[in-house]
């Protein structure tokens, strides 16, 4: 890694974040949620009571340190997280977020994920890599580091900045690159907040409305964004191909409806092309549509175990489990003929629900399985309800709320 990586992240820890936030809220997101780990990695059949090892490579300020090892000790799982940066001051910050919340499965480590090979840590059964290999002089090399420490059957939730949606932040860093690649911080700031004030109007950058981390983050996240020293994006053939020379396939890619053509289009001879390509050839289709994925979050695993890694609504003894705080709790009062609308970045999306979607959803409470909850419908059901035509409602509504992040498949170990 450069030494001015590490520099610019001792001066800007990144995202800022005041620990004593802690007592309000916990930031929960994507990649490292546990209900995605266990969806996309583990099939919905990981057993949290067992011991469970994760390592956070490039921990940064700790959001996804701290949300897993929450989720975690929730669980009262016996569990490890190594968290690795390179920056002393942003560990200081995730060690005293840990303080606030009283976490004591998390072991903080300065060091570079490159240095993994000496240290002896892994193996893993989980790694998050959010937002680092973007920043590692050979990512490619980076991520077959991570994933020698990575058990055979676990997984690696990745982040990385995504090619379209960034239009703009390139050009920028060109033009600060060459006016002042060597000063100091300060006047390259300066810089930078001069140039965003002058830019034309036709600038990509001026024209990009979705690239807000200079108005919003401050002084780290001006720097993060157009005075880098290292950093690239990726298109979803390139995430593939970078994934794929690890050895790792791509399991599952966050949140799905951004990645299927079909979220954009209606038109039926355009719909049935599309439904002939492979998932990953509509995924980058769908990036090329929308063009506004500012970043891509996916999870990985070993290319042999890919067919088996993400969970499937196709035992009845599933359970379905909602992302509570998302608008789940409206959507149980939904009415036949009811609708959802995703939105992201400018784009609306919106989906028809199954006629029974509400009554399906205010059943699912994360310990009743799909079984129990037509047994429950049935009941109540004048109507007798068939199992194949509960599955067929099941499974409209699981690919929407699915694709929307926000409905995923535990299986439970206890029965
Ligand atoms: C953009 S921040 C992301 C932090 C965190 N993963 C998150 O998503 O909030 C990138 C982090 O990667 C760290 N980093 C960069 N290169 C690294 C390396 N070779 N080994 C470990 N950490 C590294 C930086 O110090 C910084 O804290």
């Amino acid at each position: 890694m450069t030494e001015r990586v590490r520099a610019q992240y001792e001066s800007y820890p990144y995202p800022p974040r005041d620990p004593r936030d802690e007592a309000k809220r916990l930031i929960e997101g994507s990649p490292s949620h546990l209900l995605e780990i266990n969806h996309y990695v583990f099939a919905g059949r990981r057993d949290f009571r067992q011991p469970f090892r994760a390592l956070i490579a490039g921990g940064g300020t700790g959001d996804g340190t701290i949300m897993l090892a929450q989720h975690l000790a929730d669980r009262g799982c016996p569990a490890v997280l190594v968290y690795l940066d390179v920056s002393s001051a942003a560990r200081a910050i995730a060690e005293a977020r840990a303080r606030q919340r009283n976490l004591t499965n998390i072991r903080f480590m300065t060091a570079s994920l490159l240095d993994l090979p000496t240290l002896a840590l892994g193996p893993f059964d989980y790694i998050d890599c959010c937002g680092v290999l973007h920043h590692l002089p050979d990512p490619g090399a980076g991520l077959a580091i991570l994933t020698a420490a990575l058990k055979d059957d676990g997984g690696i939730g990745l982040m990385v900045y995504g090619a379209l949606g960034r239009t703009g932040v390139y050009h920028l860093q060109a033009i600060l690159h060459q006016l002042a690649a060597d000063e100091p911080d300060m006047a390259r700031l300066d810089l930078a907040r001069r140039l965003l004030k002058q830019l034309p109007s036709t600038n990509w950058f001026a024209r990009n409305p979705f690239l807000r981390d200079h108005l919003n983050v401050g002084d780290a996240g001006l720097y993060d964004l157009l005075l880098h020293s290292q950093d690239r994006a990726y298109t979803v053939p390139e995430l593939a191909a970078l994934v794929g020379a690890a050895g790792l396939a791509i399991a599952g890619l966050i949140e799905p409806w951004r990645y299927d053509p079909a979220s954009y289009l209606n038109d039926g001879a355009l719909l049935k092309r599309v439904a002939a390509l492979d998932w990953l050839e509509r995924a980058g289709m769908a990036e090329l549509l929308a063009g506004n994925l500012k970043v891509h979050i996916c999870y990985a695993v070993k290319a042999g175990h890919v067919a088996t890694a993400v969970a499937r609504p196709s035992d009845p003894a599933m359970i379905p489990v909602l992302r509570e705080g998302s608008g789940v709790e409206s959507a149980r009062n939904l009415k036949p003929g009811g609708t959802l609308t995703a939105r992201a970045e400018g784009l609306e999306a919106r989906f028809a629900l199954p006629r029974r979607a509400g009554p399906i959803l205010a059943r699912i409470d994360g310990r009743r399985s799909l079984a129990d909850i037509h047994a429950d419908l049935a009941a109540g059901d004048g109507a007798r309800l068939e199992w194949p035509a509960f599955k067929e409602e099941f499974d409209r509504l699981y690919g929407v709320f699915n694709a929307v992040n926000k409905m995923f498949l535990t299986h439970d170990n206890k029965r």
